[in-house]
């Protein structure tokens, strides 16, 4: 199975199986990461599960929607790295995906 690296805020490592048609944020929270709340479910409207993904990974992903990324100037942390991981849909392509989780705001 392809796998996601994740870093905590603490600065912890892990990988861990990432099933091909989850988001990244259920990939993650189905892992046990609790520090990221993911708290509206994947709807793309509470920016909890907000992450910084690995610039070489960048260029895989979809283009962020409008709602996106207004959400995540909402956010403290943002930076050109920024995406909100439920929006991300793990696929084949991003097997070895590395993500950071973003500071809490
Ligand atoms: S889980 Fe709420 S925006 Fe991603």
């Amino acid at each position: 199975m392809p796998t996601l690296t994740v870093t905590t805020r603490e600065g912890e490592e892990r990988s861990v199986p990432a099933e091909v048609g989850l988001s990244v944020m259920e990939v993650i929270r189905d892992a046990g990461f609790d520090e990221l709340l993911a708290l509206c479910g994947g709807c793309c409207s509470c920016a909890t599960c907000h992450v910084h993904v690995d610039e070489d990974f960048l260029p895989l992903l979809p283009a962020m929607s409008e709602d996106e990324d207004e959400l995540l100037d909402s956010t403290s942390d943002r930076d050109a790295r920024s995406r909100l991981s439920c929006q991300i849909p793990f696929t084949d392509a991003l097997d070895g995906l590395r993500v950071t989780i973003a500071a809490e705001d």
